[in-house]
């Protein structure tokens, strides 16, 4: 994207959404002037406000101009009166899904500096990537009651999972485990698998032993997948274990793969493990660049906050470091890690969710000082 125009559709939604949302934009403007980088900004006024004043969830002109952006930075949705639901599903899922962002990217990364309550690791043990699937499984919305309010009410949740649509999810994750070689071999690899030309490692994180026909697919997908990959190391943990692994030994993972459900759950663990969402950051990819990807921070509205300029702005700030990856700007985006990473590591400013005083304003100008 480096010299022609990017055009970043800008949704700051509810909550904090705004308050990390702009912080962001300082951030992107700065190191845009520095590297050359020309964009333009669409904004949409999206969510709990709109929805409250006028009914719109997600308007069709709103959904055509989305698409004519080359990527999306969200904020947040969810609004305290709003019903559940009804923004996350109406804005984001749907987004998700109009827009065939099929892998949902979530780096776990303790930078040196950022606490972690699992007393004995550190920034070297704290390193993964969850690749979690993003338009299939639970939720598709196949699903219905029956006797609905009645004792003998039935509800049905359907899981849905497709050959094509899993297997296009663990490509990518293939993709993203070799792509890691480029910071040379996964440490976890034992000499052996070394000599057996192992590089990088992708877990599969499933529950093969109960669901025995969705996860059944994956495993297929995953195996016959894997044959394309022979420098990658094919790894399996059930989703149980995983979590129990991911506190006692987070360093034996690399690259996860995982369904949709099980990635929303193993990564808000993710998200302690590096610092709280305050850090956690991500990205709704379509890989394929057939509409849109859209970056977030994984955190939502944070309402018990929202107001006070005291959010913590580095997930959101992180994802629009994985935004400027997504559009080929990748050395612009490592300069706004090590940004972060410089901060992080200083006693001050911190905001109050890592233990700190400082305001949203206050680490998000020191993260722009850092750019320098
Ligand atoms: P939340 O992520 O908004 O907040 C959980 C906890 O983390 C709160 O204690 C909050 O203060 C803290 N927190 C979150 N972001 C923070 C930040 N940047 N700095 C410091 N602390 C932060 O999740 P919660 O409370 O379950 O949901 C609130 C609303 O957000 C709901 O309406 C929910 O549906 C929505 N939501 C939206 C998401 C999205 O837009 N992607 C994701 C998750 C929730
Ligand atoms: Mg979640």
């Amino acid at each position: 994207a480096e010299g022609s125009l990017l055009k970043i559709g800008v949704i700051p939604g509810d909550g904090v959404g705004p308050e990390v949302i702009e912080a962001s934009l300082a951030i992107l403007e700065k190191v845009a002037r520095q590297d050359g980088i020309e964009y333009t900004l669409e904004h949409f006024n999206l969510g709990g406000e709109r929805y409250l004043a006028t009914g719109d969830v997600l308007p069709q002109d709103d959904l055509d101009r989305l698409r004519r952006c080359d990527v999306i930075l969200l904020g947040a949705v969810g609004h305290p009166g709003v019903a559940p639901g009804v923004l996350e599903k109406g804005i984001l899922l749907k987004l998700r899904f109009d827009f065939h962002q099929y892998v949902n990217l979530r780096p776990i990364r303790l930078y040196p500096g950022a606490p972690t309550p699992i007393r004995g690791k550190g920034p070297d043990d704290i390193d993964m990537v969850v690749v979690r699937e993003n338009n299939e499984d639970l939720y598709v919305g196949a699903g219905g009651f029956t006797y609905k309010g009645t004792p003998e009410e039935v509800a049905i949740q359907t899981s849905i999972n497709t050959r094509a649509g899993v297997e296009r999810c663990i490509r990518y994750a293939f993709e993203a485990a070799r792509a890691r070689a480029s910071r040379g071999p996964f440490h976890g690899l034992s000499d052996d698998d070394k000599r057996k030309g192992f590089v990088r490692q992708l877990t599969l994180v499933a529950k093969t032993n109960v669901l025995t026909f969705a996860h059944d697919l994956w495993m297929r997908a995953f195996t016959e997948t894997s044959r394309d990959y022979p420098d990658v190391k094919c790894d399996y943990q059930h989703v149980d274990a995983c979590c129990m692994r991911m506190v006692t030994n987070p360093e034996r993972f690399d690259v996860i793969v995982t369904t949709n459900m099980f990635g929303d759950i193993i990564t808000d663990l993710g998200a302690v493990l590096q610092g709280g969402m305050g850090l956690a950051s991500s990205g709704n990819l379509n890989p394929d660049k057939t509409a849109p990807s859209m970056f977030e921070p994984v955190h939502g509205s944070a309402p018990d906050i929202a107001g006070q300029g005291i959010a913590n702005p580095l997930a959101a700030i992180l994802s629009t470091a994985m935004m400027l990856d997504h559009v080929g700007a990748g050395k612009s985006a490592e300069r706004i890690r090590r940004a972060v990473a410089s901060v992080l590591a200083r006693p001050t400013p911190k905001t109050p969710d890592l233990g700190g005083k400082n305001t949203t304003a206050e680490v998000g100008n020191a993260v722009r000082d850092a750019l320098d």
